[in-house]
């Protein structure tokens, strides 16, 4: 016997009610509400963050799900002098990003990103996502995977945290030095610069441009 749609369908709604009580929901409600309210941060304020709210974020980041539970992940802190060292570094990588800024944002945006790239819009803390190099392309591809998601995991904790945060990997377009400057050319690759530190900008939400959801 065939079921109606319109019947299967409120079954199925019936069915995730149950499983989803009312507490739960809620938590969930919040939980999809912080996942949207997180932003790209460009601008800081100079006010330093404990080392304590840095490491919570990091340790957060990596109860990241990893490919073969390889966890292939390591997370470089700058700060002070470190981080003005670093950050020259990282600047270097506007001269590879600005043919594509030209092509893909209007002038006021190149400026904004170009004035960003100089001091990493003034950032207390930079931090550097690793993965480990492989010969393999699979677990390359999967090592970079594994290492984003810790990525994702540190930035929405950050904004827990009240701070603000920008993954960048603008800077990949300075990969190699920043690995020699880390003593790790052989056995490391780049996968994203984070500066972070109190937000001095509320930037407006990018709508999402596509829902691309193909239903077999
Ligand atoms: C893999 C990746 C690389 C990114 N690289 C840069 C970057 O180099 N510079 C930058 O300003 N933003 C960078 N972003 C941030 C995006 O521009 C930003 O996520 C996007 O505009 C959506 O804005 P939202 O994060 O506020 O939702 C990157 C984001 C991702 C996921």
């Amino acid at each position: 016997m065939r079921v109606p749609k319109r019947i299967l369908k409120n079954v199925q709604e019936l069915l995730e009610r149950l499983h989803v009580d009312g507490k739960r929901r809620s938590k969930m409600n919040e939980f999809y509400k912080i996942i949207k309210e997180r932003r790209s941060i460009r601008k800081f304020k100079p006010d330093p963050i404990s080392k304590e709210v840095i490491e919570r974020i990091i340790e957060v980041g990596m109860w990241a799900p990893s490919a073969m539970n390889t966890q292939p992940w390591e997370f470089y802190v700058f700060t002070g002098e470190a981080r003005d060292q670093i950050v020259k570094i990282l600047s270097k990588s506007l001269q590879g990003i600005t043919p594509r800024l030209k092509e893909l944002f209007k002038e006021k945006m190149q400026k904004f990103t170009l004035g960003f790239f100089q001091n990493m819009g003034g950032a207390p803390v930079i931090v550097l996502a690793l993965t480990h190099r492989l010969p393999v392309i699979q677990y390359q591809e999967g090592a970079i995977q594994s290492c984003a998601a810790a990525v994702q995991n540190l930035l929405l904790a950050a904004h827990m945290e009240g701070l603000g945060a920008c993954w960048m990997t603008g800077p990949l377009w300075v990969e190699d030095e920043v690995l020699t400057h880390l003593g790790r050319q052989e056995d490391a690759r780049l996968v994203a610069a984070i500066p972070i530190g109190y937000p001095d900008q509320s930037p407006p939400v990018p709508p999402r441009k596509h829902k691309t959801i193909h239903w077999m």
